[in-house]
């Protein structure tokens, strides 16, 4: 008998924490689709390996996480717009002649502030704090939103500046002023947005940030998600709203879903449920 079901995974190392079978089996099942999604450990030095097994056993797809985001990028044969700038993929589609990656962070982090917690980027004034993948994979997105300030901050401030120079032509493009800020010189400066893109947070490190650029008015996000992090704490005692990327999680598998079934499951149910764990 053939078998109708689609197969679907999520890669990464370490994976066992991964929520995403959890998010793409209540999508199916929402909208009356059965598929398998399952979470696999790939070893650090296997990825190519891993992935080809699963082409092989006939998956339609799979999202990349952690750390593989890169390496999922030279896998593609064919890449998104985003992923092309953003140089990584979290999204895979396997077809007959071709592996295309997408990469859906960026457009996952602008719906979450935008659907969910009602932030119109348009105009606003925003600080990316990090240097690595997370924050590369979601500057185009909040570009094409045209804020009218995106800086950029990190602790190695020279990772920011290479990553300025790259997105420089498409900041110019949409006619925001982008621009990177040493840590020490933001207390100086007012932010709508506060983005913590680093992974301080897995070792419980304080990020150096001064209280002074968390506002009443201002919105502090954690990509991370899971618990209150210290960042989160830190903005919330200064009186800022404030909000982990459990959100963007959701929203990044949604673009992922409709992108493998050309369905945009609904995200708000998801969410809570998850938050409600
Ligand atoms: P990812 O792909 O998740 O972004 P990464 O490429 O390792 O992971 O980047 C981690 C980010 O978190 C970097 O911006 C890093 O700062 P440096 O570039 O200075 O290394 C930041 N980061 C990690 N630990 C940190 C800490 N204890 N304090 C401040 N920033 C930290």
């Amino acid at each position: 008998m053939t078998d109708l079901k689609k197969h679907f995974a999520v890669i990464g190392n370490p994976i066992h924490h991964s929520l995403s079978p959890q998010i793409h089996i209540a999508f199916a099942k929402e909208n009356g689709l059965d598929i398998d999604y399952e979470a696999v450990l790939s070893p650090l030095d296997q990825f190519k390996n891993t992935m080809h097994q699963l082409i092989q056993q006939k998956f339609t797809g799979a999202n990349v996480t952690l750390p593989f985001k890169k390496e999922a990028y030279q896998l593609a044969t064919t890449h998104s717009s985003h992923a092309k700038i953003a140089e990584a993929v979290n999204t895979l589609e396997f077809k007959e002649n071709e592996i295309i990656g997408h990469n859906t962070d960026g457009i996952g982090l602008v719906r979450d502030l935008e659907q969910n917690l009602n932030v119109d980027l348009k105009s606003k004034k925003i600080l990316l704090i990090g240097a690595g993948g997370a924050a590369e994979g979601v500057i185009y997105s909040m570009l094409e939103k045209k804020p009218s300030e995106l800086m950029l901050t990190n602790r190695t401030i020279e990772k920011s500046r290479a990553i300025k120079n790259k997105m420089d032509m498409h900041a110019k493009g949409f006619n925001v002023n982008f621009n990177v800020i040493e840590i020490a010189k933001l207390p100086h400066q007012y932010f709508d947005l506060i983005i913590n893109a680093t992974s301080a947070n897995f070792n419980n490190a304080e990020l150096g940030i001064d209280h002074k650029v968390f506002h009443e008015s201002s919105l502090a996000y954690d990509m991370m998600y899971g618990k209150e992090t210290s960042y989160m704490k830190h903005a919330k005692s200064q009186g800022s709203r404030v909000s982990d990327g459990l959100g963007m999680l959701v929203e990044q598998a949604a673009e992922a879903f409709f992108i493998w079934h050309h369905i945009k499951p609904h995200t708000k149910s998801v969410i809570e449920s998850l938050r409600a764990l």
